[in-house]
């Protein structure tokens, strides 16, 4: 068998690396003929970790090609898997469905052979419905092209962990036929005990959206309590903690701080709403707007902490530490680390910024930065550091070590991965998001800081 993957990017190149590590012979196609340039030498043209090895393997072994030809992928795939881009159209907020349209024609018109469409990229429910007849309309006579759903639920950071072994597999399909081809294309998988939900195309469709509704929710839940500790005092962590516990809850999910950003759960909620208000249930993900305005407002309230910290940002030099949505990824978009960044630039503070894997793709959209490539430079001379992606060598930073390399004492941590309490002991002044900040931290410690649970796996 085989395969194909349309659009190479954070999603396509690490579904195309690991059909081949699986076995298959693979061609991924892209429509940037710099970044399929790049991969044919087997570089990657972006950060996750395990996916360079991957990559670099096959294609030395020639089981793993790249190019920008339709014609080429549609004469030589049995299954060509669509992961180009959804990004959010402007205005209502819906998913951009041009990419995927373009590329479903140009792949339905260059197949000549007998295939099956399968779609990754996330999308609104009923599209694969729509493009199973734009698919018709565009094929070659005599040829048979069906078309299946088969959502991605790769985290950035683990993204060859979870292709390789996902938690689940959701297909949408209209024939056992298509079925049994998409249960050979996992058989590795499913031989490992992966479960796979084999469905309808709009259940398949939604499955993915409801699941990034809910990671949405629960983030933005945990940080609407932020804003009521922020108000009357508590601990955030040690609430997270304790209701985590229950089974039915779950701990992960639930850290407190700047909010969510990325590439896919922003915009993935915004065109929920929009889908929704199109099929007239609006009502129904109406509180999505409310998680999305959570979520925006921690934005603000870190930026209202450093003014409140300095007093005035205008002319202040401030140093941060991560502006990659996430640890482990270089991946900017719509990141609540950079959008901070930019707001304390706008209110004229001068902004120094260090991410281990980020710095480049955030210097592009935001060049007005300081990019540095160490914590030292970062914090040398700052008149206040803010902690914004919980990359592990942020976690290990110590109030002493920190002392050494700046001349601040004061601290932002937006990700509540630091011991406040450990920090102020060493004359920091620390303010967290979820924590009620005075001036001088001199407020009584409840006894919930000194019985600090840990603080659950990071997400
Ligand atoms: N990034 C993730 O972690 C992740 C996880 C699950 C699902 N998704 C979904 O997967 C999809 C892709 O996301 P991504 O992060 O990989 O996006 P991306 O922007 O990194 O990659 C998209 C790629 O598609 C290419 N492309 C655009 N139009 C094309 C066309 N007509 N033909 C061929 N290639 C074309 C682009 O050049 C780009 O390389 C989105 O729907 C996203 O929501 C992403």
């Amino acid at each position: 068998m085989r395969i194909t993957v349309i659009g190479t990017g954070y999603l396509g190149a690490t579904h195309a690396a690991c059909m081949a590590e699986l076995g298959f012979e693979v061609l991924g196609l892209d429509i940037d003929p710099t970044r399929v340039a790049s991969l044919s030498e087997g570089l990657l043209p972006f950060h996750e970790p395990g996916l360079p090895e991957l990559l670099g393997k096959h294609v030395k072994s020639g089981r793993l090609r790249f190019t920008t030809s339709y014609q080429e992928v549609g004469a030589w795939g049995d299954v060509h898997f669509i992961g180009v881009g959804t990004p959010q159209r402007a205005g209502d907020g819906g998913a951009d469905m041009s990419f995927v349209d373009a590329s479903t024609v140009a792949l339905a018109q260059s197949i000549t052979k007998d295939a099956l469409i399968v779609g990754k990229s996330t999308v609104p429910v009923g599209t694969t419905r729509r493009l199973k007849t734009l698919v018709q309309d565009n094929k070659r006579p005599g040829v048979t092209v069906n078309v299946a759903w088969n959502p991605e639920f790769l985290r950035e950071g683990f993204a060859v962990v979870d292709t390789l072994t996902p938690d689940r597999l959701v297909i949408g399909v209209e024939s056992r036929e298509d079925e049994a081809v998409l249960r050979k294309v996992y058989a590795t998988a499913l031989a490992g005990g992966v479960p796979l939900i084999s469905t309808d195309f709009e259940t398949a469709e939604l499955v993915k959206v409801a699941a990034n509704a809910f990671l949405a929710t629960k983030i933005s839940f945990i940080n609407a309590f932020s804003e009521v500790t922020e108000v009357i005092g508590g601990d955030i962590r040690t609430l997270a903690d304790a209701i985590g516990i229950d089974t039915r809850i779950g701990r992960r999910f639930l850290n407190a701080g700047i909010g969510f950003g990325g590439g896919c759960l922003p915009k993935d909620i915004r065109a929920l709403q929009a889908r929704a208000a199109e099929l007239g249930v609006d009502r129904s993900m109406r509180f999505l707007d409310e998680m999305d305005g959570i979520n925006l407002r921690r934005r603000e309230r870190a930026v209202d902490l450093a003014r409140t910290m300095l007093g005035s940002l205008s002319q202040s030099r401030i140093a941060v530490l991560g502006v990659a949505f996430k640890p482990n990824s270089d991946d900017v978009r719509d990141s609540p680390a950079l959008d901070i960044a930019n707001r304390l630039s706008d209110e004229g503070a001068q902004v120094w910024i260090y991410d281990p894997a980020g710095n480049s793709n955030a210097s592009r959209r935001s060049p007005q930065h300081h990019y540095v490539s160490s914590t030292e430079d970062a914090v040398k001379n700052a008149d206040l550091v803010l902690l914004l992606t919980e990359w592990d060598e942020f976690k290990a930073l110590t109030p002493e070590g920190l002392s050494v390399q700046t001349g601040t004492r004061k601290i932002i941590d937006g990700r509540n991965i630091l011991q406040a309490r450990v920090w102020e002991d060493s004359g920091w002044s620390v303010a967290s998001l979820g924590r009620r900040y005075v001036t001088t931290q001199t407020t009584h410690r409840p006894p919930s800081e000194q019985l600090q649970m840990s603080s659950g796996p990071a997400v």
